[in-house]
């Protein structure tokens, strides 16, 4: 088995702490509580640039290497693809809410309610069909020598890796992650 599986696995068990943060949030919110804004933006904004720009690649990477091998598999990975570039645009479109109330433009809060829980249902979705159902299929298809290749061609982030960008990029996140609030 590959060292990038188990980091996307870890990645995506640190995704979902993330996704957890965020729906506490928006729990106060529909409680009409005051919520952490500063925290949700920060949630968000790591949802929206890590798994978009370092997660989803590697793991289309693999998807790919899974395609090569056996054909058939083409129309899972192109579906996973496209999964991909959807919760992007999911999360894109929650950010842009979440910003706009934060800067006191008028946003509707069952608005922000309905685009973040939609967002929170498809990212879980996403990464339940992928432990359950996706990454076993890659691991009883790839070999060794596949895994090899694949682990040349990539640096992985990892769960250290990501600690270190939300310490250095997202403090409020990282701070309550981590226990140093
Ligand atoms: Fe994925």
């Amino acid at each position: 088995m590959g060292n990038l599986i188990r980091d996307l696995r870890a990645e995506h068990t640190y995704m979902s702490e993330v996704l957890d943060l965020i729906e506490a949030q928006l729990d106060r919110i529909e409680a009409g509580e005051p919520p952490d804004y500063e925290l949700l933006q920060d949630a968000v904004y790591f949802m929206t640039e890590y798994p978009d720009l370092f997660h989803h690649p590697r793991e289309n990477l693999v998807y790919r290497r899974m395609m090569q091998r056996h054909r058939k598999h083409r129309s899972s990975v192109r579906a996973l693809e496209k999964d991909h570039a959807r919760l992007g645009a999911l999360g894109l479109a929650f950010r842009e809410v979440v910003e706009d109330t934060v800067e006191d433009v008028p946003v509707e809060r069952s608005a922000l309610l309905a685009r973040g829980r939609e967002y929170l249902d498809a990212q879980r979705g996403h990464i339940a069909d992928e432990e359950t159902r996706i990454f076993p299929m890659v691991e009883e298809v790839l070999n060794d020598a596949d895994w090899r290749a694949i682990d040349s061609t990539v640096s992985g982030a990892g769960p250290v890796g990501l600690r270190e960008i939300t310490r250095s990029r997202f403090r409020t996140l990282h701070d309550v992650l981590h226990g140093e609030a």
